[in-house]
């Protein structure tokens, strides 16, 4: 196979790590696409436990669980996110598994509470998901109030900081706008692992708050789906934060992945997704994320140029274009990474089915073309980056 050009000099990645893999916990109902597409994926946790090992067995790093409390997008089933985690991580040997978590509906020291148990119990594979939010209606039920864009953003920084202080300090201190925390000491705290001295913190969010905060403090920044201009934008920006704050943040770009044998079939399959659309959920969830990136001032972020179809896939899925052949996906997952994506979240029609064809047709061919990147390309990612390990 052939490697496609280079493109953007601009990487935060050590191309010489090999590229990691999340899949989306489908642990709310109607799967991960708003379409009456038949979905041979099941919401419950006989399947997602079946599922889980599965995909530790085919290549994958990380799960990614996802948190709502009550219908969008579909979705009208939901399970819980950080209990659901833990039962996954209890149920799997590898597999780190990521709680997604709204700052604002959870105070900072009792999440740290929970994630140094699950951590404890996982030995070193829980990670958390803080997402900022974009669904007002579900705070205004749990009635929460609900912050203007950019504040959100200063109480998501906020409670990573209190996070990682209660993780790693003894009497941790803190005394915000939005939190406070006294003389508190984490016993047992998580594990301190080779790999990072505390459970990951990834963080969803595209705006420019979000790429300021990712900069300054988290370890991941998710992008929602993405063509390669729109993951070298994110990159540039997420990079100039975090190099202003010495550190290194990895980047995670999501996908619907749909292969098949021929690029026809997959083709055919995004075309039914479409034409089966649940119009109404659709249109209801595209005014719903208007509170998003849009609500900003200068309104950048997450979706605010989703078409109809691409909101389909909730998170922008299909515009990564991860649909043909084994070989074609494979190629450009790697001319990803080549732009500086340390790991894809992918998110599939028929869960196990083509999870297992990801790992037996797909991932073989994305590691042959990782291990032909040229040296010279290597050793300038490498030297541009810290090492390998995780921790900041
Ligand atoms: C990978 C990823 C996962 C997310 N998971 C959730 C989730 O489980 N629940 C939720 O309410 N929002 C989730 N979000 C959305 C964020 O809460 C946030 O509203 C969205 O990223 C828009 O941010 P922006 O305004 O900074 O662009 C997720 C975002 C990303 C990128």
């Amino acid at each position: 196979m052939s490697l496609p050009p280079a493109a953007s000099p601009s990487s935060s990645s050590s191309l010489a790590e090999p590229l990691r893999f999340a899949y989306w916990v489908p642990n709310v109902s109607g799967g991960l696409v708003t379409s009456k597409i038949e979905q041979r994926t099941d919401w419950g946790y006989d399947y997602n436990r079946e599922l889980a090992v599965l995909a530790e067995n085919n290549g994958f790093d990380y799960a990614l669980s996802q948190v709502r409390y009550m219908a969008s997008y579909g979705a009208e089933y939901q399970h819980e996110s950080t209990s659901f985690s833990l039962a996954l991580l209890l149920a799997t040997e590898r597999l780190k598994v990521i709680a997604a978590v709204h700052p604002g509906l959870w105070h900072p020291g009792v999440l740290a509470k929970l994630g140094a148990t699950a951590d404890q119990l996982s030995h070193g594979r829980f990670a958390v998901n803080v997402v900022s939010g974009w669904f007002k209606d579900e705070f205004t039920a749990l009635g929460e109030p609900w912050l203007e864009h950019d504040e959100r953003y200063r109480r998501s920084e906020e409670f990573i900081r209190a996070l990682r202080a209660v993780w790693t300090e003894d009497h941790a201190e803190l005394a915000g706008d939005f939190y406070r925390i006294r003389d508190f000491s984490l016993k047992p705290k998580p594990l301190n692992t080779p790999e990072r001295p505390h459970p990951e913190i990834f963080q969803g969010g595209n705006s420019t708050a979000a790429r300021a905060m990712a900069g300054r403090v988290s370890d991941w920044y998710f992008s929602n789906g993405k063509d390669f201009d729109g993951v070298t934008e994110q990159i540039r920006d997420v990079r100039a934060s975090a190099d202003a704050a010495g550190r290194r943040v990895r980047f995670g770009l999501n996908g619907f992945l749909i292969a098949r044998d021929t690029e026809a079939e997959a083709r055919e399959v995004l075309r039914e997704i479409v034409a089966k659309a649940d119009t109404e959920a659709v249109h209801g969830f595209g005014a719903a994320v208007r509170q998003a990136g849009r609500s900003a001032a200068d309104g950048k972020g997450m979706w605010q140029d989703s078409s109809f179809e691409d909101l389909v896939q909730y998170n922008d899925g299909f515009r990564t274009g991860l649909i043909g052949t084994p070989e074609q996906i494979a190629e450009r997952i790697v001319a990803y990474k080549r732009r500086g994506v340390d790991l894809l979240l992918l998110g599939f029609l028929h869960y196990l089915e083509e999870v297992e064809y990801f790992g037996r047709r797909v991932l073989p061919l994305v590691r042959e073309l990782e291990a032909e990147l040229p040296e010279a390309e290597l050793t300038e990612a490498g030297a541009a980056v810290k090492p390998v390990a995780l921790r900041a």
